[in-house]
């Protein structure tokens, strides 16, 4: 989502101190080596016990070499990419999913029948699934997150969205209701290397903010997420600005819910979790709450107003807000209603990543809070992985049920980076020891076994645990075989020095526990930069006991600041790192790429949104004999791969099984594709005038048919 359109404001309103309010503003890598037990020196060590180390392979393997030259910045209405390679505009919103829809054209009026079954708008997170084992590389399932809508272009027939006498008209809610969520579309390569998508595909699906879901979990039936619409609280209807991804071992999709409080708004009393997220005071983002009344079904748009109204909760919607803020579980192979997974936190979700994936061992995800001064949490199944679960040919497991034994049952932990270098993850059970002696769900003023109070309240849990307040956790991906953890951490305009004080902000309507959170928060080691506009990128190895050991990659920047503490150039400075893959390219090695949603900096007035891949395993070693972070000696490493166009963020990212197509997503484009009515088209050709712009993903391959980056 646009820095410029996204609403970040502090929520968090914590009364606790950032962890270590005596931190080293300016503490280094090396430093923290020196110091204490970071990263390189337990890898040394061999204190991981993962098998294999950065340094252990890089000894004995010639590492990949990323076989293209840096681009330059681009300020056009185009994707930019290296020579000999194509890029291709696939399935741009608005694209008909089946024979429901009528046909794109550039000045269609767009109703609620006709975006139902067309492409979302507003391209996000996604992940493709092979539709057989043998053809994974050509023909797939792509699921991908639609996060918000443009309502000039979605309304752009008509001039823009209308609201006569304050009223939004109803047809045009439900459009907008229905560009959100998720597309689940059937894509296939042709014969002259290009892709396209099949239409009546009987895969191809919509979820939007109206489809009925599931509640699973924690939460799932408690009194917390009662509501007219599900009175014993086991269901919602809708999943919204989906923003990042993840995906599971037994193959469906998560997609998860970032910022939904919007959408919402609560003229009356607020819970403290209502106050702590966002929800608007005044109106919902769009006014869908506006169109309630004598010509609304079931409540579909009277749910968006949370305002307390009568007696019970089962009476109105005060609690419709307390059934989103999850990660959603998607079987893309079927039409089953998808399912909120509780038990991995209720916040602003980023994403949600797998971490390695070994038989007989819990499985993990990870999760971030994209907000100023939230947190990183990790969930650990309770279940241990089986084999037996993964997909295979003729395997007609229920997945949803599979998805039920590994991510409902669990713990859920917050990460506080310490100055030594390691870490340690902060279980969030009702149980567990603030670091004041009391018991969490005490100290949350919950009764002793209320796991679903914990999960509601999950960002007041993990401030009172003494999480480490980090800059804007976004994407975070994991090197299968090192078990490095990979987390952007994109920007944070409320960082303050590491000498000032924290404050807080706390408006008083809370009618609950809770309600804390951090206004601003100075400096840390994790987070050292103040006012932090340009982003850095961290990562870590899992220790025994909950513990970690971390480093900063890379700090965004661009290459004349003065605070270029990775060594930048023109070639590669970037800024407001999101998107983020680690792309495993066997016997150990692979490609970190990752993306940019930038604005209103040097690095914006030097290139639109970009795309950058490093192999980490060709940076070479410290001292220690580990792995090294980005620095002046070897940034040359880092370049930039393709650019987009105007006004866009670059987000998205999987390459086929084989590595000779790469996918990613142009969001919020100004002013392309370059064809208005074109579907497939050449995502590198400049736009000509002015179109109605249009979210699309682009499809990259290599002319000569190789590895995309090799
Ligand atoms: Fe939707 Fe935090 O990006
Ligand atoms: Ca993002
Ligand atoms: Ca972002």
């Amino acid at each position: 989502m646009s820095r410029d359109v996204e609403d970040h404001r502090i929520h968090n309103n914590s009364q606790n101190l950032p962890f270590g309010e005596v931190v080293e503003r300016h503490l280094s890598r090396r430093q923290i080596l020196q110091g204490g037990l970071g990263l390189a020196a337990l890898s040394m060590m061999g204190g991981f016990g993962l098998g294999g180390s950065n340094g252990a392979w890089a000894q004995n393997k010639t590492p990949l070499a990323l076989a293209f030259e840096s681009i330059k910045g681009s300020h056009t209405d185009a994707v930019v990419v290296p020579p000999g390679y194509r890029a291709q505009v696939l399935i741009p919103w608005g694209t008909p999913l089946n024979a429901r829809a009528s046909a794109w054209q550039k000045d269609l009026a767009m109703t609620p029948e006709q975006q139902a079954n067309s492409v979302g708008m507003h391209h996000d997170g996604m992940h493709a699934f092979p539709l057989d084992a043998e053809s994974g590389s050509r023909r797939f399932l792509l699921a991908l997150n639609n996060e918000y809508i443009d309502q000039d272009a979605l309304w752009a027939p008509q001039g823009g969205p209308t609201q006569p006498d304050g009223v939004r008209p109803a047809d045009e809610v439900r459009t907008e209701i229905n560009a959100h969520g998720v597309t689940i579309v059937e894509i296939r390569r042709q014969d002259d290397g290009g892709w396209t998508h099949v239409v009546d595909s009987p895969y191809n699906r919509r979820i939007t903010t109206a489809t009925p879901i599931m509640l699973a979990g924690p939460v799932a039936g408690s009194d917390y997420v009662r509501t007219r619409y599900s009175t014993d609280g086991t269901r919602t209807r809708g999943t919204n600005n989906n923003c990042a991804n993840g995906y599971t071992p037994w193959g469906t999709y998560l997609t998860c819910e970032e910022n939904w409080p919007e959408v919402f708004v609560n003229t009356g009393e607020r819970f403290s979790d209502d106050a702590r997220l966002g929800l608007p005071t005044d109106r919902g983002r769009y006014g869908w709450e506006t169109a309630a009344g004598d010509g609304e079904q079931e409540d579909e748009f009277s749910r968006f107003d949370v305002t307390p109204r009568v007696g019970e909760a089962s009476e109105d919607y005060r609690n419709e807000a307390r059934t989103f803020g999850y990660v959603v579980e998607i079987d893309p192979y079927t039409q089953a209603m998808a399912v909120k997974r509780t038990a991995l936190g209720r916040f602003r979700h980023e994403g949600c990543w797998p971490g390695p994936v070994r038989a007989g061992e819990p499985l993990t995800f990870y999760t971030g809070h994209d907000s100023r001064n939230e947190y990183i949490y990790k969930f650990v199944s309770a279940a241990k992985w089986d084999p037996a679960d993964a997909p295979r040919p003729g395997n007609e497991a229920d997945r949803l049920a599979i998805g039920g034994k590994y991510l409902d049952e669990g713990t859920l932990y917050a990460a506080r980076f310490d100055e030594d270098g390691r870490g340690e993850w902060l279980p969030l059970t009702p149980d567990a020891k603030t670091p004041s002696g009391q018991t969490l769900a005490a100290a949350l003023g919950l009764a002793a076994d209320d796991t679903a109070g914990i999960i509601i309240h999950t960002c007041d849990a993990a401030d009172l645990m003494g999480a480490t307040p980090m800059d804007r956790p976004e994407w975070s991906s994991v090197d299968p075989v090192s078990g490095e953890v990979y987390f952007t951490l994109t920007n944070n305009s409320k960082r303050t020095a590491a000498d000032t004080e924290a404050s807080f902000t706390n408006d008083g309507t809370a009618i609950d526990a809770g309600g804390v959170g951090y206004a601003t928060a100075p400096a840390n080691v994790a987070n050292p930069r103040a006012n932090n506009e340009n982003g850095h990128i961290i990562r870590w190895r899992e220790q025994p006991d909950n513990r970690f050991a971390w480093e900063i990659f890379v700090f965004g920047s661009d290459a004349g600041a003065g605070d270029n503490r990775s060594g930048l150039t023109e070639d590669n400075q970037f800024a407001s790192p999101d998107g983020l893959w680690y792309d495993a390219r066997g016997e150990g090695q692979g490609i970190l790429w990752f993306q940019t949603d930038n604005s209103d900096n040097a690095v914006a007035e030097y290139t639109n949104d970009q795309l950058l891949a490093v192999v980490p395993g060709a940076l070479g070693q410290d001292a220690s004999g580990a792995g090294s972070v980005i620095d002046a000696a070897n940034q040359s490493h880092l370049k930039r791969f393709a650019v987009g166009p105007n006004g866009c963020e670059v987000t998205g990212i999987f390459a086929t099984p084989d590595r000779t197509a790469l996918f990613i997503n142009i969001q919020h484009p100004g002013n392309w594709p370059a064809d208005g009515d074109a579907l497939g088209q050449d995502a590198t050709r400049a736009t000509n005038g002015q179109v109605r712009p249009r979210a699309a993903t682009v499809a990259i391959w290599k002319e000569d048919g190789g590895q995309v980056g090799l």
